[in-house]
Protein backbone atom coordinates (compact mmCIF):
# COMPACT_ATOMS: atom_id res chain seq x y z
CA UNK A 1 0.00 0.00 0.00
CA UNK A 2 3.17 2.35 1.21
CA UNK A 3 4.22 2.02 -2.54
CA UNK A 4 1.20 3.10 -4.42
CA UNK A 5 1.31 5.13 -6.99
CA UNK A 6 -0.94 8.48 -7.42
CA UNK A 7 -1.36 10.92 -9.80
CA UNK A 8 -3.57 14.22 -9.16
CA UNK A 9 -4.67 16.10 -11.68
CA UNK A 10 -6.47 19.69 -11.03
CA UNK A 11 -5.76 22.00 -8.40
CA UNK A 12 -2.98 22.65 -6.10
CA UNK A 13 -3.21 24.62 -2.85
CA UNK A 14 -0.75 25.51 -0.60
CA UNK A 15 0.92 28.82 1.63
CA UNK A 16 4.85 28.37 0.80
CA UNK A 17 4.89 31.63 2.99
CA UNK A 18 2.95 33.34 5.36
CA UNK A 19 1.08 36.33 2.69
CA UNK A 20 1.23 33.62 -0.36
CA UNK A 21 -2.06 31.24 -1.32
CA UNK A 22 -0.27 29.66 -4.09
CA UNK A 23 -3.22 28.08 -6.45
CA UNK A 24 -1.83 25.92 -9.10
CA UNK A 25 -5.14 25.24 -11.58
CA UNK A 26 -4.17 22.34 -14.32
CA UNK A 27 -1.30 20.92 -12.57
CA UNK A 28 -0.19 17.23 -12.20
CA UNK A 29 0.85 16.02 -8.69
CA UNK A 30 2.74 12.59 -9.23
CA UNK A 31 3.13 11.01 -5.85
CA UNK A 32 5.78 7.77 -5.74
CA UNK A 33 7.00 5.87 -3.07
CA UNK A 34 5.10 8.37 -0.31
CA UNK A 35 7.10 11.72 -1.94
CA UNK A 36 6.24 13.86 -4.85
CA UNK A 37 8.00 13.34 -7.63
CA UNK A 38 6.71 15.74 -9.86
CA UNK A 39 4.47 18.46 -10.08
CA UNK A 40 4.26 20.54 -13.17
CA UNK A 41 1.14 22.19 -15.67
CA UNK A 42 -0.78 19.31 -17.55
CA UNK A 43 0.15 20.96 -20.96
CA UNK A 44 -0.33 18.10 -23.54
CA UNK A 45 1.41 15.70 -21.71
CA UNK A 46 -0.14 11.86 -22.49
CA UNK A 47 -1.20 10.62 -18.92
CA UNK A 48 -0.95 7.00 -20.05
CA UNK A 49 2.63 7.46 -19.36
CA UNK A 50 0.80 6.65 -15.67
CA UNK A 51 -1.05 3.88 -16.38
CA UNK A 52 0.46 1.91 -13.43
CA UNK A 53 -0.87 4.28 -10.89
CA UNK A 54 -4.27 5.41 -9.37
CA UNK A 55 -5.19 8.41 -11.29
CA UNK A 56 -7.63 11.06 -9.95
CA UNK A 57 -9.02 13.73 -11.47
CA UNK A 58 -10.26 16.53 -9.56
CA UNK A 59 -13.18 18.08 -10.37
CA UNK A 60 -14.20 22.12 -10.00
CA UNK A 61 -15.16 22.18 -6.52
CA UNK A 62 -12.48 20.10 -5.33
CA UNK A 63 -8.43 20.91 -4.52
CA UNK A 64 -5.79 19.31 -2.51
CA UNK A 65 -3.56 21.31 -0.15
CA UNK A 66 -0.98 20.04 2.85
CA UNK A 67 -2.37 18.18 5.71
CA UNK A 68 -2.23 19.84 9.18
CA UNK A 69 -0.06 19.73 12.04
CA UNK A 70 -0.93 19.98 15.65
CA UNK A 71 1.54 20.80 17.49
CA UNK A 72 -0.03 20.54 20.92
CA UNK A 73 -2.30 17.91 22.07
CA UNK A 74 -3.14 16.25 24.85
CA UNK A 75 -4.39 12.64 24.13
CA UNK A 76 -6.11 11.85 27.27
CA UNK A 77 -8.34 14.96 27.17
CA UNK A 78 -10.23 13.92 24.98
CA UNK A 79 -12.83 12.67 27.23
CA UNK A 80 -13.23 16.16 28.84
CA UNK A 81 -13.14 18.22 25.22
CA UNK A 82 -16.12 20.02 24.95
CA UNK A 83 -16.99 20.40 28.82
CA UNK A 84 -15.10 21.86 31.75
CA UNK A 85 -14.68 25.31 30.16
CA UNK A 86 -15.49 27.47 32.91
CA UNK A 87 -12.80 27.56 35.58
CA UNK A 88 -9.39 28.67 35.58
CA UNK A 89 -6.23 26.58 34.41
CA UNK A 90 -5.14 25.60 38.03
CA UNK A 91 -8.53 24.44 39.23
CA UNK A 92 -9.47 23.11 35.79
CA UNK A 93 -6.04 20.64 36.15
CA UNK A 94 -7.09 19.81 39.80
CA UNK A 95 -10.86 19.61 39.15
CA UNK A 96 -11.39 18.05 35.98
CA UNK A 97 -8.15 16.98 34.30
CA UNK A 98 -6.00 15.13 36.18
CA UNK A 99 -8.59 12.61 37.79
CA UNK A 100 -9.58 12.22 33.36
CA UNK A 101 -5.70 11.52 33.00
CA UNK A 102 -5.13 8.88 35.86
CA UNK A 103 -7.67 6.91 34.43
CA UNK A 104 -5.22 5.90 31.64
CA UNK A 105 -3.36 3.79 33.93
CA UNK A 106 -6.21 1.08 32.60
CA UNK A 107 -4.54 0.29 29.40
CA UNK A 108 -7.96 -0.81 27.84
CA UNK A 109 -9.39 2.57 28.97
CA UNK A 110 -6.98 4.09 27.06
CA UNK A 111 -6.93 2.25 24.04
CA UNK A 112 -10.53 2.65 23.45
CA UNK A 113 -9.95 6.53 24.22
CA UNK A 114 -6.54 6.90 22.13
CA UNK A 115 -8.57 4.68 18.40
CA UNK A 116 -11.14 6.93 18.88
CA UNK A 117 -8.44 10.05 19.13
CA UNK A 118 -6.75 9.62 16.53
CA UNK A 119 -9.75 8.41 13.58
CA UNK A 120 -11.08 11.37 14.98
CA UNK A 121 -7.74 14.14 14.18
CA UNK A 122 -7.47 12.07 10.63
CA UNK A 123 -11.05 12.63 9.60
CA UNK A 124 -10.34 16.52 10.73
CA UNK A 125 -7.39 16.26 8.50
CA UNK A 126 -4.43 16.17 10.95
CA UNK A 127 -1.91 14.31 9.26
CA UNK A 128 0.65 15.34 12.06
CA UNK A 129 0.09 15.34 15.74
CA UNK A 130 2.09 16.19 18.81
CA UNK A 131 1.07 14.84 21.78
CA UNK A 132 0.94 14.72 25.75
CA UNK A 133 0.09 11.35 26.77
CA UNK A 134 0.04 10.52 30.68
CA UNK A 135 2.40 9.30 33.08
CA UNK A 136 1.86 6.02 32.09
CA UNK A 137 4.20 4.73 29.93
CA UNK A 138 2.10 1.21 29.17
CA UNK A 139 -1.09 3.55 27.85
CA UNK A 140 1.70 6.15 26.12
CA UNK A 141 3.35 2.56 24.29
CA UNK A 142 -0.46 1.92 22.95
CA UNK A 143 -1.09 5.66 21.71
CA UNK A 144 2.15 4.75 19.51
CA UNK A 145 1.11 1.95 18.17
CA UNK A 146 -2.35 3.01 17.40
CA UNK A 147 -0.75 6.19 15.46
CA UNK A 148 1.59 3.86 13.56
CA UNK A 149 -1.71 1.30 12.44
CA UNK A 150 -3.31 4.04 11.85
CA UNK A 151 -0.62 5.95 9.64
CA UNK A 152 -0.81 9.22 11.80
CA UNK A 153 2.49 11.33 11.85
CA UNK A 154 3.06 11.47 15.07
CA UNK A 155 5.49 13.01 18.05
CA UNK A 156 4.73 11.14 21.02
CA UNK A 157 5.40 12.38 24.91
CA UNK A 158 4.84 10.19 28.30
CA UNK A 159 4.21 12.71 30.38
CA UNK A 160 6.69 13.69 33.68
CA UNK A 161 5.19 14.98 36.69
CA UNK A 162 7.20 14.34 40.12
CA UNK A 163 5.75 17.07 42.53
CA UNK A 164 2.64 19.52 42.63
CA UNK A 165 0.28 16.44 41.35
CA UNK A 166 -2.82 14.41 43.36
CA UNK A 167 -1.17 11.52 45.25
CA UNK A 168 -3.30 9.24 42.46
CA UNK A 169 -1.67 10.81 39.51
CA UNK A 170 2.33 11.28 40.15
CA UNK A 171 5.91 9.31 39.66
CA UNK A 172 8.56 9.54 41.21
CA UNK A 173 11.50 11.14 39.74
CA UNK A 174 13.43 7.91 39.24
CA UNK A 175 10.04 6.27 37.56
CA UNK A 176 10.15 9.65 35.37
CA UNK A 177 13.31 9.21 33.38
CA UNK A 178 13.47 5.30 33.53
CA UNK A 179 10.24 5.73 32.13
CA UNK A 180 10.93 8.14 29.49
CA UNK A 181 14.12 6.71 28.28
CA UNK A 182 11.85 3.52 27.82
CA UNK A 183 9.94 5.11 25.69
CA UNK A 184 12.40 6.22 23.39
CA UNK A 185 14.03 3.47 23.16
CA UNK A 186 10.46 1.42 22.58
CA UNK A 187 9.44 4.37 19.43
CA UNK A 188 13.11 3.89 18.00
CA UNK A 189 12.53 -0.09 17.96
CA UNK A 190 9.52 1.03 15.98
CA UNK A 191 11.22 3.47 14.07
CA UNK A 192 13.73 0.40 13.16
CA UNK A 193 10.96 -1.70 11.27
CA UNK A 194 9.94 1.28 9.32
CA UNK A 195 13.49 2.01 8.19
CA UNK A 196 13.39 -1.64 7.08
CA UNK A 197 10.92 -1.67 4.73
CA UNK A 198 12.34 1.42 3.15
CA UNK A 199 9.78 4.26 4.54
CA UNK A 200 10.80 7.00 6.67
CA UNK A 201 9.21 7.27 10.62
CA UNK A 202 6.19 8.58 11.32
CA UNK A 203 6.47 8.10 15.04
CA UNK A 204 8.94 10.14 17.60
CA UNK A 205 9.38 10.17 20.96
CA UNK A 206 9.32 13.81 22.77
CA UNK A 207 10.95 14.27 26.11
CA UNK A 208 7.75 16.01 28.08
CA UNK A 209 8.04 17.56 31.61
CA UNK A 210 4.05 18.49 31.75
CA UNK A 211 4.94 22.31 33.39
CA UNK A 212 7.43 23.57 35.40
CA UNK A 213 4.91 23.49 38.87
CA UNK A 214 4.81 19.69 38.34
CA UNK A 215 8.98 18.96 37.57
CA UNK A 216 11.48 19.22 40.24
CA UNK A 217 14.59 20.66 38.91
CA UNK A 218 16.21 17.67 39.48
CA UNK A 219 13.79 15.72 36.61
CA UNK A 220 13.92 18.50 34.58
CA UNK A 221 17.68 18.88 34.56
CA UNK A 222 17.49 14.48 33.64
CA UNK A 223 15.18 15.18 31.17
CA UNK A 224 17.65 17.73 29.84
CA UNK A 225 20.33 15.08 29.65
CA UNK A 226 18.20 12.42 28.08
CA UNK A 227 16.97 15.34 25.39
CA UNK A 228 20.81 15.61 24.48
CA UNK A 229 21.60 11.84 24.69
CA UNK A 230 19.23 10.73 22.61
CA UNK A 231 18.76 13.98 20.33
CA UNK A 232 15.25 13.73 20.48
CA UNK A 233 12.23 16.51 20.63
CA UNK A 234 10.92 17.91 23.55
CA UNK A 235 7.53 19.60 25.09
CA UNK A 236 5.84 21.10 27.33
CA UNK A 237 3.98 24.60 28.51
CA UNK A 238 5.46 27.79 28.88
CA UNK A 239 4.22 31.16 30.59
CA UNK A 240 0.52 30.57 29.91
CA UNK A 241 -1.58 32.33 32.66
CA UNK A 242 -0.13 34.71 35.53
CA UNK A 243 -0.75 32.57 38.45
CA UNK A 244 1.55 29.56 36.21
CA UNK A 245 4.20 32.13 36.09
CA UNK A 246 3.77 33.49 39.53
CA UNK A 247 3.42 29.79 40.71
CA UNK A 248 6.90 29.14 38.95
CA UNK A 249 8.64 32.42 40.21
CA UNK A 250 7.25 31.28 43.98
CA UNK A 251 9.13 27.84 43.30
CA UNK A 252 12.02 28.79 41.87
CA UNK A 253 13.18 32.29 42.48
CA UNK A 254 16.40 32.10 42.12
CA UNK A 255 16.90 29.27 38.98
CA UNK A 256 18.02 32.02 36.31
CA UNK A 257 15.32 34.77 36.94
CA UNK A 258 12.42 32.26 38.34
CA UNK A 259 10.64 32.65 35.04
CA UNK A 260 9.81 30.03 32.47
CA UNK A 261 12.44 30.56 29.38
CA UNK A 262 15.36 30.63 32.32
CA UNK A 263 14.77 27.19 33.92
CA UNK A 264 14.42 25.58 31.00
CA UNK A 265 17.65 26.93 29.37
CA UNK A 266 19.32 26.16 32.81
CA UNK A 267 17.83 22.35 32.82
CA UNK A 268 18.99 22.32 29.33
CA UNK A 269 15.36 21.60 27.66
CA UNK A 270 15.55 24.64 25.68
CA UNK A 271 16.62 23.18 22.33
CA UNK A 272 16.27 23.85 18.66
CA UNK A 273 13.67 20.24 18.78
CA UNK A 274 11.49 21.73 21.74
CA UNK A 275 8.45 23.08 21.06
CA UNK A 276 6.49 25.50 24.29
CA UNK A 277 2.34 25.41 24.25
CA UNK A 278 1.34 28.95 24.52
CA UNK A 279 3.89 31.64 25.07
CA UNK A 280 1.68 34.18 26.14
CA UNK A 281 3.83 36.16 29.16
CA UNK A 282 6.92 36.12 27.21
CA UNK A 283 8.84 39.38 27.50
CA UNK A 284 10.58 39.63 24.49
CA UNK A 285 14.70 39.28 25.67
CA UNK A 286 12.22 35.84 25.99
CA UNK A 287 11.42 35.84 22.63
CA UNK A 288 14.73 36.53 21.36
CA UNK A 289 16.18 33.79 23.39
CA UNK A 290 13.47 31.56 22.31
CA UNK A 291 14.59 32.51 18.84
CA UNK A 292 18.25 32.05 19.04
CA UNK A 293 18.06 28.39 21.11
CA UNK A 294 15.88 27.45 17.46
CA UNK A 295 13.22 26.38 19.65
CA UNK A 296 9.05 27.15 18.64
CA UNK A 297 6.00 28.35 20.16
CA UNK A 298 2.29 26.14 19.81
CA UNK A 299 0.16 28.82 19.84
CA UNK A 300 -3.37 27.43 21.09
CA UNK A 301 -5.58 30.19 20.73
CA UNK A 302 -9.24 28.52 21.65
CA UNK A 303 -7.28 27.63 24.52
CA UNK A 304 -5.41 31.20 25.05
CA UNK A 305 -9.12 32.34 25.40
CA UNK A 306 -10.86 30.09 27.89
CA UNK A 307 -7.47 30.19 30.32
CA UNK A 308 -4.65 33.13 29.95
CA UNK A 309 -6.26 36.38 29.68
CA UNK A 310 -4.02 36.76 27.13
CA UNK A 311 -2.83 35.66 23.25
CA UNK A 312 0.38 34.29 21.78
CA UNK A 313 1.65 37.24 20.18
CA UNK A 314 1.90 35.44 16.78
CA UNK A 315 3.41 37.97 14.22
CA UNK A 316 5.57 39.77 17.05
CA UNK A 317 7.20 36.32 17.71
CA UNK A 318 7.63 35.27 14.27
CA UNK A 319 9.23 39.14 12.98
CA UNK A 320 11.80 38.46 16.19
CA UNK A 321 12.40 34.87 14.25
CA UNK A 322 10.79 32.84 16.81
CA UNK A 323 9.00 29.69 14.78
CA UNK A 324 5.17 29.24 15.44
CA UNK A 325 3.18 26.82 14.80
CA UNK A 326 -0.61 26.44 16.23
CA UNK A 327 -2.33 23.76 18.49
CA UNK A 328 -5.55 22.43 19.55
CA UNK A 329 -4.76 21.93 22.71
CA UNK A 330 -7.16 19.13 23.20
CA UNK A 331 -8.97 19.33 25.83
CA UNK A 332 -7.89 22.73 27.36
CA UNK A 333 -9.85 23.80 23.93
CA UNK A 334 -13.19 22.20 22.98
CA UNK A 335 -12.04 21.57 19.41
CA UNK A 336 -10.75 19.07 17.83
CA UNK A 337 -10.04 20.13 14.15
CA UNK A 338 -7.29 22.79 13.32
CA UNK A 339 -10.06 24.64 11.09
CA UNK A 340 -11.76 26.40 13.94
CA UNK A 341 -8.28 26.57 15.67
CA UNK A 342 -6.51 28.80 12.52
CA UNK A 343 -10.24 30.77 13.38
CA UNK A 344 -9.58 31.66 16.55
CA UNK A 345 -6.17 32.46 15.79
CA UNK A 346 -7.50 35.33 13.02
CA UNK A 347 -9.51 36.32 15.97
CA UNK A 348 -6.83 36.78 18.34
CA UNK A 349 -4.85 39.01 15.69
CA UNK A 350 -7.71 41.11 15.58
CA UNK A 351 -8.30 41.42 19.20
CA UNK A 352 -5.45 42.50 19.65
CA UNK A 353 -6.08 45.86 17.93
CA UNK A 354 -8.71 46.90 20.80
CA UNK A 355 -7.30 44.81 23.69
CA UNK A 356 -3.81 45.43 25.26
CA UNK A 357 -2.75 42.96 27.97
CA UNK A 358 0.73 42.80 29.49
CA UNK A 359 2.98 40.06 28.05
CA UNK A 360 5.21 39.88 30.71
CA UNK A 361 2.96 39.79 33.83
CA UNK A 362 5.78 41.48 35.37
CA UNK A 363 5.97 44.91 33.84
CA UNK A 364 8.56 44.71 31.13
CA UNK A 365 7.82 46.26 28.04
CA UNK A 366 5.34 44.31 26.37
CA UNK A 367 2.73 46.00 24.00
CA UNK A 368 4.00 44.69 20.48
CA UNK A 369 3.52 46.75 17.22
CA UNK A 370 1.83 44.72 15.05
CA UNK A 371 0.59 46.60 12.29
CA UNK A 372 2.19 45.79 9.26
CA UNK A 373 1.27 42.46 9.66
CA UNK A 374 -1.98 40.53 9.32
CA UNK A 375 -2.91 37.00 10.06
CA UNK A 376 -5.54 36.11 7.84
CA UNK A 377 -6.74 33.14 6.54
CA UNK A 378 -3.38 32.45 4.59
CA UNK A 379 -1.14 33.39 7.41
CA UNK A 380 -3.20 30.92 9.19
CA UNK A 381 -3.02 27.77 6.95
CA UNK A 382 0.34 28.66 7.04
CA UNK A 383 0.41 28.47 10.82
CA UNK A 384 -1.30 25.18 10.32
CA UNK A 385 1.05 23.32 8.01
CA UNK A 386 4.37 24.49 7.09
CA UNK A 387 4.46 26.62 9.86
CA UNK A 388 3.84 23.33 12.56
CA UNK A 389 6.51 21.86 10.57
CA UNK A 390 9.22 24.42 10.96
CA UNK A 391 8.66 24.07 14.45
CA UNK A 392 8.96 20.41 14.52
CA UNK A 393 11.67 21.06 11.79
CA UNK A 394 10.25 18.74 9.37
CA UNK A 395 9.48 21.72 6.62
CA UNK A 396 12.07 20.03 4.49
CA UNK A 397 9.83 16.99 4.34
CA UNK A 398 6.12 17.97 4.83
CA UNK A 399 4.00 21.30 4.80
CA UNK A 400 3.76 22.36 1.58
CA UNK A 401 3.91 20.91 -1.63
CA UNK A 402 7.30 20.82 -3.66
CA UNK A 403 9.26 17.59 -5.78
CA UNK A 404 10.72 15.86 -3.34
CA UNK A 405 8.91 16.28 -0.05
CA UNK A 406 6.37 13.82 1.53
CA UNK A 407 2.81 13.51 0.72
CA UNK A 408 0.67 14.34 3.59
CA UNK A 409 -2.22 16.00 1.71
CA UNK A 410 -5.89 16.25 2.03
CA UNK A 411 -8.48 16.31 -0.88
CA UNK A 412 -11.35 19.05 -0.72
CA UNK A 413 -14.27 19.04 -2.35
CA UNK A 414 -16.81 22.05 -1.93
CA UNK A 415 -19.51 20.82 -3.38
CA UNK A 416 -20.85 17.97 -0.96
CA UNK A 417 -23.96 17.37 0.30
CA UNK A 418 -25.15 18.54 3.37
CA UNK A 419 -22.08 20.24 4.05
CA UNK A 420 -22.23 23.89 5.86
CA UNK A 421 -21.80 26.48 3.45
CA UNK A 422 -23.25 26.49 -0.22
CA UNK A 423 -21.50 25.79 -3.51
CA UNK A 424 -21.79 28.59 -6.44
CA UNK A 425 -19.92 27.39 -9.40
CA UNK A 426 -18.70 30.40 -10.20
CA UNK A 427 -16.55 31.04 -6.87
CA UNK A 428 -12.95 31.38 -7.86
CA UNK A 429 -10.67 28.58 -6.50
CA UNK A 430 -9.42 31.22 -4.01
CA UNK A 431 -12.78 31.95 -2.70
CA UNK A 432 -13.54 28.06 -2.25
CA UNK A 433 -10.32 27.77 -0.37
CA UNK A 434 -11.51 30.68 2.06
CA UNK A 435 -14.87 29.11 2.42
CA UNK A 436 -14.14 26.01 3.62
CA UNK A 437 -11.51 27.36 6.14
CA UNK A 438 -14.45 29.84 7.09
CA UNK A 439 -17.26 28.21 6.64
CA UNK A 440 -16.54 24.39 6.33
CA UNK A 441 -15.31 21.30 8.00
CA UNK A 442 -14.32 17.24 7.61
CA UNK A 443 -17.51 17.03 5.97
CA UNK A 444 -15.43 18.48 3.11
CA UNK A 445 -12.12 16.30 3.34
CA UNK A 446 -13.33 13.55 0.74
CA UNK A 447 -9.59 12.18 1.34
CA UNK A 448 -6.56 12.07 3.78
CA UNK A 449 -2.65 10.61 2.98
CA UNK A 450 0.01 10.72 4.72
CA UNK A 451 3.62 9.84 3.49
CA UNK A 452 1.25 9.06 0.22
CA UNK A 453 -0.71 6.62 2.15
CA UNK A 454 -4.25 6.70 2.09
CA UNK A 455 -5.27 6.88 5.67
CA UNK A 456 -9.01 8.60 5.51
N1 LIG B 1 -0.37 23.32 31.99
C1 LIG B 1 -0.07 22.18 32.62
N2 LIG B 1 -0.84 21.17 32.18
C2 LIG B 1 -1.66 21.69 31.27
C3 LIG B 1 -2.68 21.14 30.45
O1 LIG B 1 -3.00 19.96 30.51
N3 LIG B 1 -3.30 22.01 29.61
C4 LIG B 1 -2.97 23.32 29.53
N4 LIG B 1 -3.62 24.10 28.67
N5 LIG B 1 -2.02 23.85 30.29
C5 LIG B 1 -1.37 23.05 31.15
FE1 LIG C 1 -1.68 22.03 26.98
Amino acid sequence: MANQKYVFYGTIIDTPDPSTLRIRKEHICVVNQGRIELIQPFANRNLDEHQDVTFIKLSESQFICPGFVDLHCHAPQYRQAGSATEVPLLEWLRKFTFPKEARCSDPLYARDLYTKLVSRLLRNGTTTTQYFATIHLEATKILAEICQEKGQRAYIGKVCADQNSPDFYVETTDESIRNTEELIHYVHQMQKGRDVAGINALIHPVITPRFIPTCSISLLSQLGQLAKKHDVHVQSHIAETADEVAFVHDLYPSIGNGRDVAIFRETGLLTSKAVFAHGIYLADNEIDEMAASGSAVASCPIANFLFSKGLTAIEHCTKRGLNVGLGTDIGGAYASSMLPVMRAAVFAHRTMDFVSFDRSHAALPCFPEHKDAIIDFKFAYYLATLGGARALNIDSQIGSFEVRKQFDALLIDCNRENQAFDYWKDDEMDILFEKWMNAGDDRNITGVWVQGVKVG
